[in-house]
This record gives C-alpha cells, sequence and structure tokens, in this order.
C-alpha cells in the first residue's frame, strides 16, 4: 500500500486520547492566545570523567565498613563521604526514571529493571558495586518462584493475588518486599547495633545480649505489615501523581503480609540504655542499606515517637514464622512496629538514635506523606503532607479479578483481606454486587481470627441475580466504627499513598440459575468452544429464522401504523 503523506505523530490518536499522555504538550493559557509547550525531554548522558577522578579511589572511599557486613556503607557519620559521593553523582547523569503511569506499564516480571539505581550504585562503586547483583540472587533464593517482581532493583515484589490470602499467615517466601536499597549480608557473629543519642549510658547490643532472657523478656506477636503504597495501581490509573519508581512504585494488594515475629520490645532496650534523657521524645532507626535522593547518599532512616516505643509497641526482632528472619526481611534484627505502615519497621538495623523530633531524613520528612488534594508537583511544601503512621481501615478482593468473567449459579465466590492499623480490627466486612447500593455481610465464620494487629482474611459466597456487567464493592468496619472512603477519586493525593477506598472491581457475570444462560452455555459445552473472551463474536446463530418469524408474526409489525 502506497505510503501515507501526514504531518501526525504514527500514534498521534493514542496521543490525543491521553494513552500516551506523557509527549501531550502543556497547554498555557494565561496569555491571550493558548500556548502549547512541549514537555521537558532528557538529552544525551554525560560524564565527567576527571572530576570524578579527582574525587579519590572509590574502593578506599567506600570500602566495607565492618567486617563481616557486605554491602554496607556507613554514610551517616561521614559528611565528607557524603560530599564525595555526591560529587561523582552530580559529575554524570543517569535515565530518568522510566514513565510507568502516563503510558502502559510494560508487559514483563520484572516490570521495571531500575536501571538508574542500578548505575549509581556502580557510579559509587566500592562496597555498592556488586550490591545489585548480590540482591538479586537473594531474591532468587530467598523468594517464592511465583512472586510479581515490580521492581528488581532496589528489589520491590507481592505475591499474586491467588496466593496473597491463600493462607492466613503469609509464608515467608510471599511475604511482600519493599526496599529502598540494596540487601546488606550481614553474619550473624558480627552483629550488633548501637543505641546512643539522648539516653543515660549508650550501649552496644549483640543478638545474644538481646537473646538473654534473664536481661530482656521475649516477645511474640502476630503482625500484619502493610505498605502505605498498597493499591497504588488504581490511583495510578485513575490519576498519574509523583513518578518515582522506588517512592511510588505501582504496588496492587499485595504489599501487605501476616507473620509471628519473635524478639523484644525495644522499651527495655532503652530503660537497659538508662532511659531518655533531656527532650529525648523519639527514636531514630538507621538501616544499613544505601539510600540516594537528589544526588545524595544515606542510609535508610526514619523514626518513630517515644509514646509508641513506651507502649512496647515497638519490637526488636530476629525471627520470623519460626525460621530466622530472611536476609531480604532484615536479618539478623528488624524492627517491628506493629500497627505503623511498613517504612517505620526498619530492616538491617545498625543504630537507634534517642533524638528531639521526627527525623529529618529524607524517607521520614520527604516521603510517606499524605498531601491534600490541591497540592501537587507545582505548590507542595513537605510541611503540606501528614506523615503516614498508622494506616486506615482497608480491605481488598483477590478473586474474581477485574475484568473477568464469572460463570455461576447465583453466587460469586469472593475472597479476599481487610485490615486496619494501630491496634483496630476488621469487625465487618462487607460486599456489594451492584456498586455499593446493596451490602451483604461476610459471616463471622468465614473471617479468620481477629487480632489487635493483623488483617483477616476473608471469603463468601455473594448473592447475584443479574447478568453482564456488574460491579462488586468491598468494604470494611474496623472496631471503632470507621470505615472505607467509597471511590478512589475521594481519597486521591499527589504521592499516591494510602488507596484505602472501597476496592471496586467489575466483573462479567452469567448467571446459570437463568433458563436460556444454562442451555447457550450447554450448546459452548457441546461445541467444545471456550465462552472467554466475551470480546470475540458469538460464532453461530443466537436465534433460529423460524423463531424469528414466530416472533415478528405475535408482535409485528415493526413500526406503528401512522393512524
Ligand atoms: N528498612 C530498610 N532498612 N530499608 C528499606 O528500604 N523499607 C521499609 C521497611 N523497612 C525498608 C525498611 C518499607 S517502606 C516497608 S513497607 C517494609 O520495610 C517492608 O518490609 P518487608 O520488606 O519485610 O515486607
Amino acid at each position: 500500500m502506497p505510503a501515507i503523506k501526514t504531518a501526525n505523530r504514527p500514534d498521534e490518536w493514542k496521543i490525543e486520547q491521553g494513552l500516551s499522555g506523557a509527549v501531550l504538550p502543556v497547554l498555557d493559557m494565561t496569555g491571550p492566545k493558548t500556548k502549547a509547550i512541549p514537555p521537558q525531554e532528557f538529552g544525551k548522558l554525560t560524564k565527567d570523567e576527571d572530576a570524578i577522578k579527582a574525587v579519590g579511589d572509590r574502593n578506599k572511599l567506600f570500602k566495607a565498613e565492618r567486617k563481616g557486613w557486605k554491602g554496607y556503607v556507613e554514610w551517616e557519620k561521614y559528611p565528607e563521604k557524603k560530599a564525595a559521593a555526591h560529587k561523582i553523582l552530580t559529575s554524570q547523569t543517569f535515565p530518568p526514571n522510566p514513565e510507568f503511569q502516563l503510558g502502559p506499564i510494560p508487559g514483563t516480571n520484572p516490570v521495571l529493571p531500575g536501571t538508574h539505581w542500578k548505575m549509581w550504585h556502580h557510579a559509587i562503586g566500592g562496597e555498592l558495586d556488586a550490591v545489585p547483583d548480590d540482591s538479586w540472587k537473594l531474591v532468587l533464593k530467598e523468594k517464592h518462584p511465583d512472586m510479581l517482581h515490580l521492581l528488581q532493583f532496589p528489589y520491590n515484589g507481592e505475591p499474586p493475588k491467588r496466593l496473597v490470602t491463600d493462607k492466613e499467615i503469609t509464608p515467608n517466601s510471599l511475604h511482600f518486599v519493599r526496599n529502598h536499597g540494596g540487601i546488606p549480608i550481614i553474619d550473624k557473629e558480627n552483629y550488633s547495633f548501637t543505641l546512643d543519642g539522648l539516653v543515660a549510658k549508650p550501649q552496644t547490643f549483640t543478638l545474644d545480649d538481646l537473646m538473654d532472657e534473664s536481661r530482656f523478656p521475649r516477645m511474640e506477636k502476630y503482625v500484619t505489615i502493610q505498605c502505605s503504597g498498597t493499591r497504588r495501581i488504581e490511583q495510578i490509573l485513575k490519576y498519574p501523581g509523583q513518578g518515582d519508581e522506588v517512592p511510588q512504585a505501582p504496588w496492587a494488594e499485595g504489599a501487605i503480609g501476616t507473620a509471628k515475629y519473635v524478639g523484644i520490645s525495644l522499651k527495655k532496650v532503652i530503660k537497659a540504655c538508662g532511659g531518655l534523657v533531656g527532650e529525648g521524645k523519639h527514636l531514630e532507626l538507621y538501616g544499613a542499606d544505601t539510600y540516594f535522593k537528589d544526588d545524595k547518599t544515606m542510609n535508610y532512616l526514619v523514626s518513630v515517637p517515644w509514646s509508641k516505643v513506651k507502649a512496647n509497641e515497638v519490637m526488636l526482632a530476629w525471627e520470623m514464622n519460626g525460621e530466622p528472619l530472611p536476609r531480604i526481611h532484615g536479618y539478623p534484627l528488624r524492627v517491628v512496629v506493629l500497627g505503623y505502615i511498613g517504612a517505620r519497621s526498619v530492616k538491617w538495623l545498625y543504630r537507634i538514635k534517642a533524638i528531639e523530633t521526627p527525623s529529618w531524613a529524607p524517607v521520614q520528612s520527604q516521603e510517606y506523606l499524605y498531601f491534600p488534594q490541591q497540592v501537587g508537583k507545582h505548590n507542595f511544601k513537605l510541611t503540606d503532607g501528614i506523615q503516614i503512621q498508622e494506616m486506615p481501615v482497608s480491605s481488598a478482593i483477590m478473586s474474581p479479578w477485574t475484568k473477568q468473567v464469572v460463570v455461576h449459579n447465583g453466587a460469586i465466590r469472593c475472597k479476599g483481606w481487610a485490615y486496619s492499623g494501630g491496634g483496630r480490627w476488621p469487625e465487618r466486612v462487607e460486599l456489594s454486587a451492584d456498586g455499593g447500593f446493596n451490602w451483604y455481610t461476610v459471616p463471622l465464620s468465614k473471617l479468620s481470627k481477629k487480632r489487635a494487629w493483623t488483617w483477616r482474611t476473608w471469603e463468601m459466597d455473594l448473592p447475584c441475580d443479574v447478568e453482564g456487567w456488574v460491579e462488586i464493592v468491598c468494604r470494611c468496619w474496623d472496631n471503632a466504627l470507621n470505615t472505607q472512603p467509597p471511590d478512589v477519586r475521594t481519597a486521591w493525593n499527589w504521592g499516591l499513598h494510602v488507596t484505602s477506598s472501597c476496592h471496586r472491581i467489575s466483573v462479567y457475570s452469567v448467571n446459570k440459575t437463568k433458563p436460556l444462560t444454562r442451555a447457550r452455555m450447554d450448546e459452548f459445552d457441546e461445541k467444545g468452544v471456550p465462552f472467554g473472551p466475551i470480546t470475540v463474536p458469538l460464532a453461530w446463530p443466537s436465534q433460529g429464522w423460524d423463531e424469528y418469524g414466530e416472533f415478528w408474526k405475535k408482535n409485528g409489525p415493526r413500526d406503528a401504523a401512522d393512524e
């Protein structure tokens, strides 16, 4: 066929329909005429080799910090090391974030490779050079082969829906993983952490110290850890927001998991250090992994308030579901903060510092912020955001899946989870098959055990008489009678956090209790033709011509008489 001469881009139709939104020009309507301003373009990558060389020998500058700790660089104690790393990172450019919000998400597993995160690690070199490869090897070793890898490095992965609520207690290999950096590989024998800052007697503790029951009573708790990014994909699909691949990883419903942790209460360790002194009111928790933000390197730091620690709700844990913590989940020691978002449960803990105010480190002060709807790229201030701590009540349907065809006998078998943060728990789970107008309660016998700090998994046969597209909605009421906002839009926010709105899925209902449907479905069986996908036209007539003729004889003519 002859080529078409056109000024359009080949995907012009798609762009006009907003299906490739990143290339749309911005319309400036502030003047008398509307101006179209093309979006930012990223130029060629550059590298100033001389400037980088002048920084010094990277193997010496960023060498292993401690014996038996691989992949750990201490940043927080050494401003000069941070300055050297900053110089290296600003003497070259790196590829931009992949666009995964304003265009289709890649159909690969891992979904996103984390290219610039790998490049940053290699650019710093020294102890960080092997971290991307070592971390991926640990993913393959410790995680279930069916995990969905959202981001290869830093590793972020969740189980597929069918395995999220398969068990009430999540097997370790299927527990979601959220990392901001690589996985430090730490020997148990060489492990210790330091507690310092505003405490009477700063001290260092080995694992043996912590495990000494004459000093620290054991604590054993079932805990659900939920990332505040859980179900973010629903916000992204509605309206894109901030698009950093690590802070805004495109999670589905699996960034939540429940395990039994064994350890001790952080409160007792602080007591062993003589308690807090002066204005000490917060505990800053240091993870041994390296995080990159704004061309700067740092360790993973967040903080929890003393009030939370004092209530014995902050654990130092070494065991997960009867096994030593897997490396990917923080071996040898991690923090588990009951009822707070996962971000505060620091893995690979190497230091705790008592401080006066919540941490100013980026993960605490710049991320995990819940902004009001009117603020975004052009106008947000950090102080506009609520620092997210306790997750509100939420729930999700794990089966069926959205856009799925369900053939049933008047009830759709549904499965899912429900959770509430802050020590509240799901009391009632409700499902609707009509978009949220009428609700059926999940029988209590179909809800898993009630505990203060865990989710409840549930199952129910949801009555559904109608056929065609139906919207199944799920919501939970917690013990404080909190429930979920009705839809994603009402709680959409620039950081795309806390998608706690009622979970809505569209399924195509085929109700075999209807005689015509049953007869037609039997025909599919007899002919051996699969019913799905519903978009494929029917391969044989839906009605015989005799029946058609009979109809018109009885009901005709087609048009009303003009009388
Ligand atoms: N601790 C360190 N050191 N580094 C991290 O990147 N991620 C946090 C938290 N602890 C993180 C960390 C976040 S955001 C979450 S949701 C939880 O770990 C996830 O815990 P998991 O990976 O064991 O499921």
